[in-house]
């Protein structure tokens, strides 16, 4: 094996290799003769044994000048240490320094959230952000392939939009040159467009809301992956959704064990969860609201609160299906036999993570949906074109919305869905 193919992730296959290190120094302590560098280079944070032995007076000088987060080359060998939490460490003979850093802001202690984030551009090279962002970058990989295998085609939605799908309270709106446009709050409605043409169809990006709601749950810009099918009705929607999240899970069990255990995530949650997911219906769920103190009545929202004890009371994530037709967007089929309700079911995460998926059947009935937008008081002309595809050959649709970092911050175990985003965007945090 080349040395240039050498990462600290796959040291185990160079035990006794001479290799080169690229990295920076995330720690360091020397005791004379000795310096004790914990390098990380990307891929994981492994000891380096610098000896004055090994390297001679002038280089061992020269390395004790070394700060945290300085950057270096290290030529070496690698030796088995059981003590080590990779085990192994290397012993270094030869290495350069790239930089000396400056003194580093986020010293080895503990600092409060507010100043972490507003380091956010050095806070990522930390051992949990670093483990919090790998699993993130599993689970967006992870959504891909169960998507591709299933046969989706992937049709980017625009990010830059004139139609509204997810109410107006919440919209960035732009000037957009003599006209009026929205950062995209959804990508679904264009998801529809697609899967008459292709059958079924995601998106997976960015989409913004103008949340004024400061939550652990809630970002101003957030990831969400937005499949869509045509001839899919409301129960097979959910069965493609709990498949997914349940993909994710063991997906993550696999690859992300050093992930998950560096930040202290009692996997034992996320083992016991199997298929399929329970479902509740919002009628049975008010219910079950009230008999917790809750005054719930027909139409109530579920609101953080309640997604708080619900997903505290359930191991399993659980559907909430059957939610009421007036407090749910135009897009949603009323159930035929019970007008009261839509076919659209949320998905709620276990341990309080709140919901983590939306999802529908869809009104294809062109005057039903008509009616819809009417009943909504929504502008008609804007959606002439979403309307269009009722026109021509409409078929019963179904699809859904899942939030990449909710689905993150559960599987992470972490307290705010702020760290499941590499920058995230909050009311209060455009910078860094
Ligand atoms: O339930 P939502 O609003 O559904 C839609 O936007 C549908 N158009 C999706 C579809 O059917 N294609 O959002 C879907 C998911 C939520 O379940 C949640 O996981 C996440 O997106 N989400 C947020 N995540 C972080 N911050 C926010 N402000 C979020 N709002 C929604
Ligand atoms: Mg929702």
């Amino acid at each position: 094996m080349q040395d240039i193919d050498f990462t600290i992730r796959n040291v185990a296959q160079f035990e006794g290799q001479q290799i080169t290190l690229k990295g920076w120094v995330f720690n360091l302590r020397s005791s004379g003769k000795i310096l004790f560098l914990i390098v990380r280079d990307g891929t994981g944070f492994m000891q380096c044994v610098v000896s004055k032995a090994e390297v001679g007076e002038e280089a061992f000088s020269k390395g004790k000048q070394l700060t945290q987060e300085s950057s270096v080359i290290l030529k070496g060998v690698i030796r088995k240490d059981a003590r080590s939490p990779i085990g192994y460490e290397m012993d270094v003979n030869e290495f350069e320094i790239i930089n000396i850093s400056e003194e580093f802001p986020i010293a080895l202690k503990d600092h409060g959230v507010g100043f972490l984030m507003s380091k956010r551009h050095l806070w990522l090279r930390s051992p949990k952000q670093h483990a919090l962002l790998r699993i993130r970058a599993e689970v967006e990989q992870g959504i891909r392939d169960f998507l591709n295998q299933e046969g989706f085609v992937l049709i980017d939605s625009p990010i830059l939009t004139g139609s509204a799908a997810e109410g107006t309270t919440n919209l960035f709106e732009l000037d957009y040159f003599e006209e009026k446009a929205y950062l995209s709050q959804t990508g679904q409605l264009y998801q529809e467009a697609a899967a008459m043409a292709f059958g079924k169809v995601y998106c997976f990006g960015p989409t913004f809301r103008a949340e004024k709601s400061k939550t652990r749950r809630h970002l101003t810009e957030f990831w969400m992956v937005e499949p869509e099918m045509a001839f899919i009705e409301y129960e097979d929607n959910i069965i493609i959704q709990e498949n997914l999240v349940f993909y994710l899970i063991q997906r993550c069990l696999k690859e992300c064990s050093q992930e998950l255990k560096a930040l202290d995530r009692d996997i034992s949650k996320l083992e016991q969860i199997k298929l399929p997911f329970p479902r509740v219906t919002y009628k049975a769920m008010l219910e079950f609201l009230n008999t917790k103190g809750r005054e719930k009545t027909w139409g109530d929202d579920i609101t953080g609160l309640d997604e708080t004890i619900i997903s505290e009371h359930y191991e399993q994530p659980v559907f909430i299906t059957h939610l009421p037709v007036e407090s749910t967007p135009f897009y949603m089929l009323p159930d035929p036999s019970n007008p009261r309700v839509v076919l659209a079911a949320d998905l709620m995460a276990p341990e309080g993570y709140g919901e983590i998926v939306g999802g529908s059947q869809r009104v294809h009935d062109l005057n039903q949906l008509i009616d819809r937008i009417r009943e909504q008081q929504l502008p008609e002309e804007i959606y002439q074109w979403y309307i269009d595809l009722r026109r021509y050959g409409t078929v019963p649709h179904s699809g859904f919305g899942m939030g990449l970092e909710r689905v993150v911050g559960w599987i992470a175990g972490i307290d705010h869905i702020r760290e499941a985003s590499p920058f995230p965007r909050t009311i209060e945090k455009i910078y860094p």
